[in-house]
Order: structure tokens, then sequence, then C-alpha cells
């Protein structure tokens, strides 16, 4: 088994994490040596980093810093657990990864993707994800899924339907602009489906 690095993307509330827990499972079954973590987070520093992101009372953060400290936490993220899993040989589920910070700090908060790239950049040296899986759901579908099932809410949920729809049409762009990394699975399906979709699109690397 070679490494590789799986990204989920999506909309808030479209299961991607309960997805990526299932599918870190079916892979454990089949004995494939398999990590899964998430960002912003998946470590100490970057755990912390998150922290002052979504805290809902930080309501003054300027966008561009916004984009920083994403970039910040995912660099020490790929340091710390990201780079030497890879090099263990892992196979590394990530919840969420640079196309989240071009959906919603170059889209969302309109500060553009070139300005994104060329920070993350800086963070990442140009090693992007093997495949990255989008779950597909309409943002306000996601979004009434978040309220009623009383997940915690964070600062950028409480953001407008325009920012998250905004958001949305980032990712279907950067679906354009990437064909080949970025696959897109139907999330309006029962967590089954969806999970067997995904472990189809992941065999198809093996
Ligand atoms: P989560 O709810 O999937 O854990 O993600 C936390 C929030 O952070 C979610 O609203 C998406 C947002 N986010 C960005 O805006 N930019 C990023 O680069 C990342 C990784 C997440």
């Amino acid at each position: 088994m070679k490494a590789m690095f799986i990204t989920f993307e999506g909309p808030e509330g479209s299961g991607k994490s309960t997805v990526l827990s299932a599918v870190q499972k079916k892979l454990k079954d089949k004995s494939i040596d398999v990590m899964a973590t998430r960002e912003p987070g998946g470590i100490r520093i970057s755990e912390q980093i998150r922290n002052v992101i979504l805290d809902v009372h930080n309501t003054e953060m300027d966008a561009r810093t916004e984009a920083l400290l994403y970039a910040a936490s995912r660099r020490q993220h790929l340091m710390e657990k990201i780079w030497p899993a890879l090099e263990q040989g892992k196979v590394v589920l990530c919840d969420r990864f640079i196309d989240s910070s071009l959906a919603y700090q170059g889209y969302g908060r309109k500060l553009g993707t070139d300005k994104i790239m060329e920070i993350n950049e800086f963070a990442i040296e140009s090693r992007m994800p093997d495949l990255t899986i989008f779950i597909d759901l309409p943002p306000s579908v996601g979004l009434d899924r978040v309220f009623d099932n009383h997940r915690n809410v964070d600062r950028l949920d409480l953001e407008s339907l325009d920012f998250h729809e905004r958001v949305y049409v980032g990712y279907k762009e950067l679906i354009k602009k990437y064909p080949d990394r970025i696959k897109v699975v139907d999330g309006n399906r029962s967590i089954d489906d969806v999970v067997d979709d995904v472990l189809s699109l992941i065999d198809t690397l093996f």
C-alpha cells in the first residue's frame, strides 16, 4: 500500500466528518494503515488556532487575518502530523484542507483564489492532496442540519446564507478547475450510500 493523502470537503452539515469516520473504519477493516485528522486542528497548536478562528466572540477578525490563521494552522499540521504519516506510508484522511481556504476565504470572504493560493503555497510547498472528495449538498440544506442537530455552532456557521452560497459556488468552480483531483459525491443520500461511493473512488487510486 502506498502513502496517500485524501481530503474531504463540503459545505456545513454535508456529513463529511461522519462519512470520513465510516471510511476510516472500512479501510482499517481491510488492514490498510490509515490515519484520520482534521483542519483546522489535528494537533495541539493547530487546535489552539482553531479555537481562536472559530470563537463566536471574535467578531472583529479581519478576513486576511482569518486566511493567515488557517494557513498557519495548516502548516503546523502538515509538519507535525500529515507529512510524517505519509512518510511512514499511511493513507491520510483529512477533514478539510486547502480547498476550504480557497472556497471560504477566496470566495466567501471575496479575497480571491490567487491571494489565498499564494499564502498557502508558503504553507504547503506545492504538496497538494492525491484525491479530494467533495460531498455535495446545497448550503441551505446543510445549515438546517447543523442547527437541527444542535452541533456546536461556530463563528463561520453564523455567517449569512449569502456567504455560504458564495462558498458553494466557489467549490463548484474549484471542481471545474481541478477535475482530476476533486471528485464529487452526492451528499443528499444515506450515509451508507455516500460511504460506498467514496470507497469506490479511493479504490481507483490503489
Ligand atoms: P468544520 O466545521 O468542518 O470543522 O470546519 C470549521 C470551519 O472552518 C468551517 O466553517 C469551514 C471553515 N474553514 C475555512 O473557512 N477555511 C479553511 O481553510 C478551513 C480548513 C476551514
